[in-house]
């Protein structure tokens, strides 16, 4: 530990001597607490965040909002139309997955604040009959891939100080959801202080403790270099990565007409997107201007630019992200070892704080500013973006908010995982009676061709089910 005099010049340094305010109370075991965080953390990068904060505050940075005036909605590729461009795609993402040159990256390092679960996102059971949690639904996909393709997909996952314990214990008590531990690299985000909102100070909130938040997903390009993720795909030979959210069990990260377009286009980046029909929603919007292609978040665009329509009806920005993301590993690589590739973004939150007295104080109202990364910020970066569009009912259904809300909540995500097996089984000519849930089991049914596998056909009683019933493959 280094001695007080050293920690309190530091502190004067970067003008935060507050922080010290208890030290002399602190046993000794909580003053080592307090040092390690104090020298851990990078005062260039909050000096950043509180420059920032000052911008804000001044309403210097409000008053430069985006330009979008020339902006338009990106050429997209429709994925399963029946084109000769579909069927090359197709045929380039199988050959990659069979060549096992395709990694995964899982952002799970939300704390589900929205939903109100208490736990890591990913533990929360959502199998309409299965009961299956996000995180057995997501891997699981996985074991079909390499069932199908004979390669693993080496899958790193992102948790955060929030979510990382109970995510390792998670995937010890479920066998890594099947996987092999060794396909796994998991890896904990980084986080930024919170900074009041004058811009002036960080915040204590316990004597031996600053206040921090997740760095976003955005966190994901350093921490995956700083703890030697990317080394970790380069070594099992991952040439393109494909990051995908924890909060959508329909996601379809490895589907081979998506990889094939991004790899046929020698993209550096490429986006999954799915239309956007009313101007509420929130998904952020894929946009291109001036050859530059970007996401704009939702929050960042204003109601009047949300609410435009092109002359055929669609909105004018249309393309929602779904935040599922294809790279090249060199891009990665590339962004990684510059600065500031990725911008700070800032929003004014509640943020729990000790005030003089030593007392924990919840504020009613915000407070101070809260500062993340994310990861689409880099897509500017990519000289080439391909974006291709899904439709949402075969690939989004995101899990949000909690239960009885009107969308994103477990009731649509039960929806929409239910009518997408009924779907897909009365294509394979199998009936559902009305009303009867029907799941398909993600590990064994990577798509339609699984289902026309015996053990699907021999686990139904004349091709009509009427039970509850998870269907699996052979
Ligand atoms: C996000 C996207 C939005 C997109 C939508 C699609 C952002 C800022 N916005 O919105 O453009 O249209 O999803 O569903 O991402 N996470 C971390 N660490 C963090 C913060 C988040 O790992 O520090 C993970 C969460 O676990 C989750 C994902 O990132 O898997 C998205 O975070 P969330 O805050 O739910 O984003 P949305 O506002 O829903």
């Amino acid at each position: 530990m280094p001695p007080q005099t050293a920690l309190s010049s530091l502190l004067n340094q970067v003008g935060q001597p507050g922080l010290l305010a208890h030290w002399e109370s602190l046993s000794t075991p909580s003053q080592e607490r307090l040092a390690q965080q104090l020298t851990s953390f990078d005062w260039d990068q909050i000096a950043a965040c509180r420059q920032l904060a000052a911008a804000r505050r001044s309403g210097q940075e409000a008053a430069m909002p985006l330009d979008l005036s020339t902006a338009r909605t990106p050429p997209c590729h429709r994925l399963g139309e029946a084109t000769a461009a579909a069927t090359a795609a197709t045929a380039r993402g199988q050959k990659a997955l069979a060549a096992g040159t395709v990694g995964a990256v899982l952002v799970a390092g939300g704390q589900g604040t929205r939903l109100g679960f208490d736990g890591p996102k990913g533990t929360f059971p959502i199998g309409p009959v299965s009961k299956a949690t996000l995180f057995e639904i997501l891997l699981g996909k996985l074991t079909a891939v390499q069932r199908r393709y004979g390669q693993p997909v080496p899958l790193a996952i992102m948790t955060s100080t929030a979510t990382d314990a109970a995510t390792r214990e998670f995937l010890t008590r479920t066998n890594s959801c099947g996987l092999d531990p060794d396909q796994i690299f998991l890896f904990c985000q980084g986080t930024l202080p919170a900074v009041t909102d004058n811009a002036d100070r960080l915040l204590l909130d316990a004597p031996d403790h600053v206040a921090v938040a997740p760095d976003g997903h955005g966190g994901m390009l350093g921490a995956l270099a700083a703890r030697g993720g990317l080394d970790w795909f380069k070594a099992r030979n991952c040439q393109t990565l494909v990051s995908f959210q924890v909060d959508n069990p329909l996601a379809m990260p490895l589907h081979p007409e998506f990889l094939g377009h991004h790899l046929l286009s020698d993209a550096a980046f490429s986006t999954q997107v799915v239309p956007k029909l009313s101007p509420e929603e929130r998904v952020g919007v894929v946009v291109e201007q001036a050859g530059v292609t970007q996401v704009v978040e939702y929050s960042d665009l204003s109601p009047a630019l949300a609410a435009e329509r092109l002359a055929d009806g669609r909105l004018r920005f249309f393309a929602g992200s779904i935040a599922i993301h294809a790279f090249s590993h060199q891009f990665l690589e590339q962004a990684a070892a510059t600065d500031d590739s990725l911008p700070l973004h800032i929003a004014h939150k509640k943020v729990p704080y000790l005030n003089d007295a030593g007392q924990l104080v919840e504020p009613a109202i915000p407070n101070a500013y809260k500062f993340e990364r994310f990861i689409f910020d880099l897509m500017p970066l990519a000289d080439q973006v391909t974006v291709v569009e899904i439709d949402p009912a075969e690939g989004f259904a995101p899990l949000k908010n909690p239960q009885g809300a009107p969308s994103d909540s477990p009731e649509t995500v039960h929806q929409a995982l239910v009518a997408h097996a009924r779907r897909h089984l009365a294509a394979a000519g199998m009936t559902v009676a009305d009303g009867i849930d029907v799941e398909l089991d993600a590990t064994t049914i990577l798509d339609d061709d699984d289902l026309r596998r015996p053990a699907a056909a021999s686990s139904l009683a004349g091709n009509r089910i009427d039970k509850p019933l998870v269907i699996r493959s052979g």
